[in-house]
Order: C-alpha cells, then sequence, then structure tokens
C-alpha cells in the first residue's frame, strides 16, 4: 500500500476524511503524540489499526471526538464529577473513561463496558474529525512496544506501506500521551498518568487518586500490562548524583560498550559517556517530556549497546516522565 503524505490544508483534511469514510487508517497530530486514526464505529476499520500496530486486540482504544457536544453519543451517562472534569480539561491532553452505550465498535472497547473519550487540543486533528464526521478510534500511531511518535517522520520510519495516509502537522509539543482518568467513580482515578498532572486535577475536583494497578498486577488500564517505548538498546534508569551515574558510564565502557547517555542540563554537561542527548532543562520538565521519545528513537540510530537515563522528580509532568522511562527501562540504579 502507498502511504500518501498530507500536509494540515483544507483540502488534505477533506481528502484524508474521504479516506477515513472508505475504511482506511490515516495518521494525524496531536498536541501528545501522533495518533493512528480509523472509523471507530467499523469493525473492519478498527482491526485494521491492530493490524498495521501489530498490537494485542485486548489492548482498548481511545475514542476521538471534536468537542463535548458529541460525547454523549458514545457513553451512557455523563456524572456530573465527569462534567467538571470535561469542561475543565477537554480539548487538552486528557482521556475520560465513561459507560459506553455500546455505539462504537466492540474492538475498540476490547469487551469493557466502559469506553476511553478525547477531545485533542490540536485543532489539526479536531479539523480532520470534524471532516471525517466520524469518530476517531486512535491509538499512538508507532508499531507497538516503540516510542510513541512525536513526529510525522517518526510514524513514516513505522507504518509506511501500511497505512493510507499521513498528515504532517509539526512535532507535537506535550510529547507523551493523555492523562488517562476513570470518571465513573466517586473519586477520579488516573490509570495513566500523562499531560494534565495529578495537581492540576486535584484543583478542580479535591481527591484524587492514581491507580497503582501495575503493582497489584492487575492492570485497569489494560495498556499498562505490556512492554513499552522500547528502544534497540537496553536502557537503564539511574538515580543518583554526578559520581553515582559516572561510574556506571565507566564501568560499561570498560567492557568495551558503547554508552549513550539521555539526561537534562546542566547535569548532563558533566557526564562522559559516548553520545549524549540532553532533554532539555532540569527545572523545566516540560521539555524533558517533550524530547523523550524523540530522544529514545535518536538512539535507535546509533550504534550505543547501552543507555543510561537520568531518573525525574516525581511531581507535576515528573510523574508521566517517570511512568514512561521505567516502562522503557530493563533496570534502575538507586543511590542510597
Ligand atoms: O495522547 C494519547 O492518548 C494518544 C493520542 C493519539 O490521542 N493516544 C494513545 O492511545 O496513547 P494508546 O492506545 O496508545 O493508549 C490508550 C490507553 C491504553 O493504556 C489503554 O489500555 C487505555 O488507554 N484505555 C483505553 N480504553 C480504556 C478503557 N475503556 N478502560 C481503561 N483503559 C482504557
Ligand atoms: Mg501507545
Amino acid at each position: 500500500m502507498k502511504t500518501e503524505k498530507f500536509d494540515a490544508s483544507t483540502q488534505s483534511l477533506q481528502t484524508a476524511g474521504e479516506l477515513l469514510r472508505n475504511q482506511e487508517l490515516v495518521a494525524f497530530p496531536t498536541e501528545t503524540v501522533y495518533g493512528l486514526g480509523a472509523d471507530a464505529t467499523s469493525e473492519s476499520a478498527v482491526s485494521k489499526i491492530y493490524q498495521a500496530k501489530g498490537r494485542p486486540s485486548d489492548n482498548p482504544l481511545i475514542v476521538h471526538v471534536h468537542d463535548a457536544e458529541q460525547i454523549m453519543h458514545y457513553v451512557r451517562e455523563i456524572p456530573p464529577l465527569a462534567q467538571q472534569l470535561i469542561e475543565h480539561f477537554m480539548p487538552g491532553p486528557f482521556t475520560i473513561i465513561l459507560k459506553s452505550n455500546g455505539t462504537v465498535a466492540k474492538s475498540v472497547t476490547a469487551g469493557l463496558d466502559t469506553v476511553a473519550i478525547r477531545i485533542p487540543g490540536n485543532p489539526i486533528a479536531r479539523k480532520l474529525i470534524k471532516e471525517a464526521t466520524l469518530p476517531l478510534a486512535a491509538p499512538s500511531a508507532n508499531l507497538s512496544g516503540k516510542p510513541s511518535p512525536t513526529t510525522a517522520e517518526h510514524v513514516y520510519q513505522d507504518l509506511a506501506g501500511r497505512i493510507a495516509g499521513i498528515i504532517d502537522g509539526g512535532p507535537t509539543g506535550v510529547g507523551l500521551e493523555s492523562t488517562v482518568v476513570d470518571g465513573t467513580g466517586e473519586i477520579p482515578v488516573i490509570l495513566r498518568p500523562g499531560g494534565v498532572t495529578k495537581q492540576a486535577i486535584e484543583q478542580v475536583v479535591g481527591k484524587v487518586e492514581m491507580s497503582r494497578s501495575l503493582e497489584d498486577n492487575k492492570p485497569k488500564a489494560p495498556g499498562m500490562k505490556y512492554n513499552h517505548y522500547e528502544p534497540d538498546a537496553p536502557l537503564i534508569l539511574v538515580d543518583g548524583d554526578r559520581e553515582f551515574f559516572q561510574q556506571y558510564i565507566h564501568q560499561y565502557q570498560q567492557k568495551g560498550q558503547k554508552v549513550g547517555v539521555i539526561a537534562s542540563n546542566p547535569f548532563i554537561n558533566q557526564l562522559q559517556g559516548d553520545i549524549h542527548y540532553d532533554v532539555g532543562s532540569h527545572e523545566v520538565l516540560e521539555e524533558v517530556a517533550a524530547n523523550l521519545y524523540y530522544a529514545l528513537r535518536f538512539f535507535n540510530d546509533t550504534d550505543v549497546d547501552i543507555i543510561l537515563a537520568e531518573a525525574y522528580p516525581l511531581d507535576g509532568i515528573g510523574e508521566a516522565i517517570m511512568n514512561r522511562l521505567t516502562k522503557a527501562a530493563t533496570d534502575y540504579y538507586q543511590q542510597k
């Protein structure tokens, strides 16, 4: 299959919308990561997503709509708490889980009685959804297990020849996926930390829970149980000062290994690995979030044998950064 490249012009979005109505797959930019869109009401269109990505079919998809009015077409009810969350955080890097009314294809929800809904903050994404006149099921537009794509080029690397089109809207911005929140209960539960922080949600609704389903070994967001974001070389998370970090760099170098380093500045300038990727200022963790997947993919084009990555504090967007890094990592060295 030839994968057509589109710009974000109205005409391109109309053509892409038509492909989607014809049950084809089109990748599009959002403010978090690029999504791989398909008609969420069509079993056959949605099955193409699982096929193109090589994604396990028990991992449900997020349904993307262009405004809040659309949500009620796909859910049984919008409880007052959910309504508040919708008003404050949508459009934006935020996904809400509600009781499904069964309108979307069964394979979208992977058999659950709930459905995940998101209104992207990126206007190109909303315009595409509107042009398509469809709700779009869209996971991140990467091969399953690879880092999520933050540029159209990343999508092309993974999915060229497997999908009908890619809309290029430039780099994504937030750089990590949306925060997934279960809005069906009395207290909102964060199933996946992301672009909207726990603190921001607490300011709106008070109490918020962070799902510890990973530790419980009983994932509530089924996506959390799979290996994710894996770079080609093993990645080790390192939490410690310069000396602690450098000692590991030496250890691997002495074994004849080429060491890649992912860290923020100014810390990274004090280290002596073989290839460094500076993900931005330690004072501005949003920069680190925006560059993280880019860094993981960058090292796939190098010949490093091992990647050592800096650990970050868990506040704000740090929680989402550490969630992704922990999943990417094969080991975690912590200074006592
Ligand atoms: O930022 C994002 O959310 C991106 C862009 C493209 O919108 N999308 C994305 O989709 O990250 P994906 O498929 O990579 O991740 C969806 C997550 C998975 O962890 C999945 O298990 C969870 O949402 N999820 C989907 N439906 C669910 C449901 N009904 N209940 C619980 N978790 C659900
Ligand atoms: Mg994904």
